[in-house]
């Protein structure tokens, strides 16, 4: 079975093809992503109507791109998978309506899915069994064709029971035992989400106000840093601690410290527009200061490390709660950020000392950000479980697009 899936939820316009075999294993055939950063980088962040103008410039381009990668025509595909919200409205509207014509033009079934279960679902690649292709490509006018073939990835969805698809065979599972505490961290997004099966969804904590990759990328632009500022702020951290290894440092760079807003508070959710306000006074303090261009390099190392111990020890201690509170066999942790190797090795580590007996999984990097493969993935438990199904045939005139869909709404 072939699943064809698009995702322009924010600014990347990725289509993917996955194989769907009767074993229950499944194949990355096609990995496409053209990505609008350097556009949006001029303005600062993302612009909507620019978003869904690239979009509407390269979705068809893209599509014949992935179908040239797996050597496939879009007759031979099977099912329809697209993020259906949450996002930029105007981004959304044009992947969804592509999705419902093609859809409707081959008569396959379309199926639509949230964004952060996409985020959740990549996490069920199997990491050890082959990297997923990298596909990125900046601009669409870099994408050249390609003929290698693509590398064989396989999905934890594997060892069915039966050889029909439409029964129980999601074992992925076999190894990410339910109940599945997600951490999603995006730069729309920070949640902690409840899995007590497939495409069940309990949002136990979230964001009062900035999501942890936005909060990184506002603390980027105090520092003059270009967008997106999340991989900047973490490699200006990782360069911090290394000149504390090496013991090279003045002890001023070391007392700075930020808050750790509601770390004491006992429920699960999480704010962070504090954090990056006392980022910013710091820094404002600073500049009433002087400084030359070196301290000042120095300086934006440091902010970026003491902005970062803010962020992963609230992370850290909030999921330990969350498990401690609802007994998780298996952690995920998902979105954007996850690419972040602080947050994820912290984690694991922690895990693997408090709770050696739970399973902790993150995505292949290659997949941590925005991409179709995980919408592919996600398509494809809603194809298996989903209490819906029937719409699957009728969403390509039914199928609406919402920038505020929330996970309930899919179910
Ligand atoms: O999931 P994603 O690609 O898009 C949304 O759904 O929002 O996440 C993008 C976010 C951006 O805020 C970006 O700065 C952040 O993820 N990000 C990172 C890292 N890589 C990407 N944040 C911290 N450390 C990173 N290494
Ligand atoms: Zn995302």
């Amino acid at each position: 079975m072939l699943i064809f899936s698009i995702e322009t939820s924010c600014d990347e316009t990725a289509i993917a093809i996955l194989e769907f075999k009767k074993n229950g294993d499944f194949e990355v055939l096609a990995n496409q992503i053209s990505s609008q950063i350097k556009i949006h980088a001029e303005w600062g962040g993302i612009v909507p109507n620019l978003a869904a103008r690239e979009h509407a410039k390269n979705l068809l381009p893209v599509i014949q791109q992935t179908l040239k990668e797996a050597n496939l025509d879009l007759k031979q595909i099977d099912l329809f998978s697209v993020t259906q919200g949450p996002g930029l409205i105007p981004a959304l509207l044009l992947g969804t309506n592509v999705a419902k014509t093609l859809s409707y033009f081959y008569q396959k079934p379309l199926i639509g899915v949230h964004h952060i279960e996409g985020h959740i679902y990549s996490n069920f690649i199997n990491k050890n069994q082959g990297s997923v292709r990298k596909s990125r490509n900046t601009l669409l006018s870099k994408v050249q064709g390609k003929t290698e073939q693509p590398n064989e990835v396989y999905s934890r969805i594997n060892r069915a029971r039966n050889e029909g698809f439409d029964k129980e065979i999601c074992q992925n599972c076999s190894s990410f035992e339910f109940p599945i505490l997600n951490l999603v961290v995006s730069g729309g997004h920070t949640q902690l989400i409840l899995m007590k099966n497939h495409l069940q969804y309990e949002i136990i904590g979230e964001t009062q106000d900035d999501a942890v990759g936005e909060a990184y990328d506002k603390v980027a632009k105090i520092l003059g840093f270009e967008y997106p500022g999340g991989p900047i702020i973490s490699a200006q951290a990782t360069e911090a601690e290394k000149m504390v290894k090496n013991k090279t440092i003045n002890k001023k760079y070391l007392e700075i410290k930020f808050p750790r807003p509601m770390l004491q508070n006992p429920n699960l959710n999480f704010s962070f527009s504090g954090l990056k306000t006392a980022v910013l006074y710091f820094y404002q303090k600073l500049e009433k200061e002087n400084h030359t261009k070196e301290e000042w390099t120095i300086w934006n190392k440091f902010i970026a490390k003491a902005f970062q111990d803010a962020v992963v020890d609230v992370l850290k201690n909030k999921t330990l709660k969350a498990i401690k509170k609802h007994n998780p066999k298996t952690v995920l942790l998902s979105g954007g950020v996850s690419a972040n190797n602080k947050i994820l090795e912290t984690l694991k580590k922690e895990l693997k000392i408090t709770y050696p007996k739970i399973v902790f999984n993150s995505p292949e990097k290659s997949l941590c950000g925005d991409n179709a493969v995980m919408i592919g993935v996600a398509g494809i438990a809603r194809y298996l479980y989903s209490k819906n199904k029937k719409t699957f045939q009728t969403n390509w005139k039914d199928l609406e697009a919402s920038s505020s869909l929330k996970l309930k709404d899919l179910n």
